[in-house]
C-alpha cells in the first residue's frame, strides 16, 4: 500500500442515472489499495449515503477520499439548502425525500445515522441557503 492516497469525486444533484457510481469507484479504490474488507464496508456504507443524499438534497458537491496508514477519510461538500436542523436530521426515520424519491426507495431517514453508527469521527455542519459539510474519519486497525 503507498504511504497515502487521495482522490477527489464530483457529485451532480438530481442525476439519479450516475447516482452510486462514486461510491463504487471509492470501493474499487480501496480494495486495490488492499484496504481491510471490514473497513472498507464502513467506508462503502458511509460514501454511498453521503453521495445519495447530495444527488437527493444539494445542487452539486465534492466528495473528497484521503487514505493513510492510520485512517480513511472522507470529506463531502455541497452547494444546496442546507440542514435547517442538523439533530432534527440526525434522528433515524426523518426525512424529508419527495413521494418521487420514496417510489425510488429512498428516503427511510436512516442514511446520516448509519453514517455516524460506521464513523470513528464525524462532524457535520451546514449553513441554510448555502450548503452541508460532512466529514469523516474511520481508523484503520492499529
Ligand atoms: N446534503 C444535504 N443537504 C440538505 N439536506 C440534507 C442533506 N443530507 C441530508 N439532508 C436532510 O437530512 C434528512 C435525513 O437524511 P438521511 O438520514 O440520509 O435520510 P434520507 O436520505 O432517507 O432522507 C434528509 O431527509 C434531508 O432533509
Ligand atoms: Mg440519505
Amino acid at each position: 500500500m503507498p504511504e497515502a492516497f487521495e482522490s477527489i469525486y464530483h457529485v451532480t444533484g438530481k442525476d439519479f442515472t450516475n447516482a452510486g457510481k462514486v461510491s463504487t469507484s471509492i470501493k474499487d479504490t480501496l480494495k486495490r489499495l488492499g484496504i481491510n474488507p471490514a473497513i472498507m464496508r464502513r467506508i462503502a456504507i458511509v460514501s454511498y449515503e453521503a453521495e445519495m443524499n447530495l444527488v437527493m438534497y444539494a445542487v452539486r458537491g465534492t466528495i473528497s477520499l484521503s487514505v493513510s496508514l492510520e485512517d480513511i477519510s472522507l470529506m463531502v461538500k455541497d452547494e444546496g439548502p442546507g440542514i435547517p436542523d442538523v439533530s432534527l436530521a440526525m434522528q433515524e426515520g426523518y426525512s424529508t425525500a419527495t413521494p418521487e424519491m420514496r417510489e425510488m426507495g429512498f428516503g427511510a431517514g436512516m442514511g446520516l445515522p448509519n453514517i455516524r453508527k460506521n464513523s470513528d469521527e464525524f462532524e457535520l455542519s451546514s449553513e441554510v441557503g448555502r450548503g452541508t459539510q460532512l466529514h469523516i474519519r474511520v481508523l484503520q486497525a492499529a
